[in-house]
C-alpha cells in the first residue's frame, strides 16, 4: 500500500474529475486521480469491437457546447460532421413508414400543429426558468410535482403529439419514463441545451464526432497528469477534517487538503465516509438515479441507405429502437448505425436471450431502413447498465419532486469534500460538455479556497533588481 501527500484528490478519471485535476495541476498544484477502473474516460470509451472502432459511450458535440469545444481545440483534436443528407424515417404508432425531410415529423396537421404549440410552451418555461437555478424559480414546486407524462396529456389531448415530444425528453435524453420525472426535471434538461428546440433538432444537438473517439479528450488530459493519474484503485473510504482528507483505495492511499467527487452521484454511497456525510446529502442522494439505455451499434460493409437517398435517420415513438442515426466513423467505407432502445423497452429485451434481443432490435431497424439492416458485419450493445463503475446511461436525474426539494445543495461542498460530474451540471447537462465546465468551475472555486500553491517558490520580494 503507497502512501501519497497531494493538495487535492481527484476521485473518478471520467472528462470531469480530469478537468479539475488538468487545471489544478497547471495552476501549481499537486493533484492526483484515483479511478476505480483500468482506463480513464468514464462515460466515455472509444474501443475497437471485431475491428470496429465505436464510440461505445458518450460520442456528440453541438455548437452551443463551446467549453468542450475550446478544449477540443487545446487539445488538438478535430471534429467531422454527421452524415445527414438524405431523407430521414418516421415510424407512426401504427407502424407506418415514411419518408420525410427537414425537422418536422410527417405527422397530421393536426398533431404537427399541437407539436409545434407544445415545442413552444417548453421553449418558454426554458427561457424563463433557466439551467443554472431551476429550483428557484415561483413555479419550482408546480412543475416538479406532475409528471412529464401526465403535464403533456393536460397540456394537449393529441396522444402521437404527446408521445414524440415526450421521446426528445425520457427516451432520448433523460433515459426515464415520462412517468417517472418532472416537468420541472424536463425543463432543466431543454434550458441546458439553449431550448427545448435546440433539443429535439438533431442537426444541432448531434451535430459533430471528434475524429479518433471522444475518449481521447480524457486520455490526453491524463497523459499530461501522468503518474498522478492512479488506474485500478476503487476508492472505498474518505476520512475527512474541516481542512484535510485521506483517500483510501485499493493499494494506494492519498491525504490532502480537498477532495472531489467526480462520479455520478448514484455511486457516492460506494464509499464509505468517516464521519459520515450530513443527513441533507444522505436523503439527496437517495433521489438521483441514472437512467438506463441500450446504445446499439450496427456495422455493414457500406452505408447501403445511403445510396437509396436516405440519411440513416429515423425515429418511432412506439418502435423498439426509438431513434437511428448514421454513425459511419471518419473516412471509413463501411458504413454503422447507431440506435437506442430506451428505459422499460431495455428492460423487455434485457429479459430476452442475447440472440433474440439482437435479432428484434435488428428487425426493428430494418423497419427503418430495409431488409439490409438485417445482416450487420459487426454488432454490438453498450451496456452501461451491468457497469459496476457507472450502473446505468446516460446520466443521473432527480425522481419526481426532488429537483425543486434539493437541486440548491446538490454542487454545495460539505467540509473539504467537491462535488463535479455532468449530472449536476447547468449548461450542458449529462454531457461531456457539462463535465468539463463543472470540473473547470471546481478547479477555479478550489483555487479560490486554497490560496496560492504553499510549495511553489514565491519571488523574493526583497532581491535586488537584476539578481
Ligand atoms: P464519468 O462517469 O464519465 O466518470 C466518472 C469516473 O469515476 C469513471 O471513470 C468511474 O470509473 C470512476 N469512479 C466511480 N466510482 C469510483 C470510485 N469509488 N473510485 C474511483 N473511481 C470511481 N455526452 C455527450 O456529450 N454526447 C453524447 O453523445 C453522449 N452520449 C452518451 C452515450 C452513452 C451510452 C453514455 C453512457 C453517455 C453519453 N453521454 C454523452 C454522457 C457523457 O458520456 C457523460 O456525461 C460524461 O462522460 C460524464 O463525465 P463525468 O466525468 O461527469 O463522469
Amino acid at each position: 500500500m503507497s502512501t501519497l501527500t497531494r493538495d487535492v484528490v481527484v476521485v473518478g478519471a471520467g472528462p470531469s474529475g480530469l478537468s479539475v485535476a488538468w487545471k489544478l495541476k497547471r495552476a501549481g498544484y499537486r493533484v492526483a486521480v484515483v479511478e476505480a477502473r483500468d482506463r480513464v474516460g468514464g462515460r466515455t470509451w472509444t474501443d475497437t469491437v471485431e475491428g470496429a472502432v465505436l464510440e461505445i459511450g458518450g460520442q456528440w458535440v453541438s455548437p452551443d457546447q463551446t467549453v468542450l469545444i475550446g478544449l477540443l481545440e487545446e487539445l488538438g483534436l478535430e471534429t467531422f460532421s454527421r452524415y445527414r443528407d438524405g431523407e430521414s424515417v418516421y415510424l407512426a404508432p401504427d407502424g407506418q413508414r415514411t419518408r420525410y425531410t427537414g425537422e418536422v415529423f410527417p405527422v397530421s396537421e393536426r398533431t404537427a400543429a399541437e407539436m409545434d404549440r407544445l415545442t413552444r410552451i417548453l421553449d418558454e418555461l426554458a427561457a424563463e426558468i433557466g439551467a443554472e437555478q431551476p429550483w428557484a424559480h415561483p413555479r419550482a414546486r408546480e412543475l416538479d410535482t406532475i409528471s412529464f407524462h401526465h403535464w403533456l396529456r393536460q397540456q394537449s389531448d393529441d396522444e402521437e403529439a404527446c408521445n414524440c415530444i415526450g421521446l426528445f425528453i425520457a427516451g432520448g435524453m433523460l433515459t426515464k419514463p415520462a412517468h417517472a420525472f418532472s416537468v420541472l426535471q424536463a425543463v432543466l434538461m431543454s434550458a441546458s441545451a439553449g431550448s427545448f428546440s435546440n433539443l429535439v433538432d438533431d442537426t444541432f444537438i448531434l451535430d459533430k464526432r471528434v475524429i479518433g473517439g471522444m475518449q481521447q479528450v480524457s486520455e490526453r488530459m491524463a497523459a499530461e497528469l501522468g503518474e498522478d493519474v492512479i488506474l485500478n484503485a476503487p476508492v472505498r473510504t474518505i476520512r475527512w477534517t474541516s481542512d484535510s482528507v485521506l483517500v483510501e483505495a485499493d493499494g494506494v492511499s492519498v491525504s490532502g487538503r480537498r477532495v472531489v467527487m467526480a462520479v455520478p452521484p448514484n455511486l457516492y454511497s460506494r464509499v464509505s465516509f468517516d464521519p459520515p456525510l450530513p443527513r441533507r446529502q444522505h436523503q439527496m442522494h437517495q433521489h438521483q438515479s441514472l437512467g438506463l439505455v441500450i446504445k446499439v451499434h450496427a456495422v455493414y460493409q457500406t452505408p447501403f441507405w445511403r445510396q437509396d437517398g436516405l440519411s440513416g435517420t429515423g425515429f418511432g415513438a412506439a418502435e423498439l429502437v426509438q431513434e437511428v442515426y448514421d454513425n459511419t466513423n471518419h473516412q471509413d467505407p463501411r458504413g454503422t448505425l447507431v440506435g437506442f432502445v430506451s428505459d422499460e423497452k431495455a428492460d423487455r429485451v434485457f429479459a430476452l436471450s442475447a440472440e433474440e434481443r439482437r435479432r428484434e432490435i435488428l428487425a426493428s431497424l430494418a423497419r427503418y431502413l430495409g431488409p439490409q439492416a438485417l445482416e450487420p458485419v459487426v454488432y454490438y450493445e453498450s451496456d452501461w447498465g451491468s457497469e459496476e463503475w457507472t450502473r446505468g446511461a446516460y446520466a443521473a436525474s432527480f425522481d419526481l419532486g426532488g429537483l425543486h426539494r434539493y437541486g440548491a445543495d446538490q454542487r454545495a461542498p460539505v467540509g473539504p469534500i467537491h462535488w463535479s460530474s455532468s449530472d449536476l451540471a447547468a449548461e450542458g447537462y449529462q454531457h461531456v460538455d457539462g463535465a468539463v465546465r463543472i470540473g473547470q468551475a471546481t478547479a477555479a472555486a478550489l483555487v479560490d479556497e486554497l490560496g496560492a500553491p504553499a510549495h511553489l517558490p514565491v519571488a523574493n520580494p526583497v532581491a535586488p533588481a537584476g539578481t
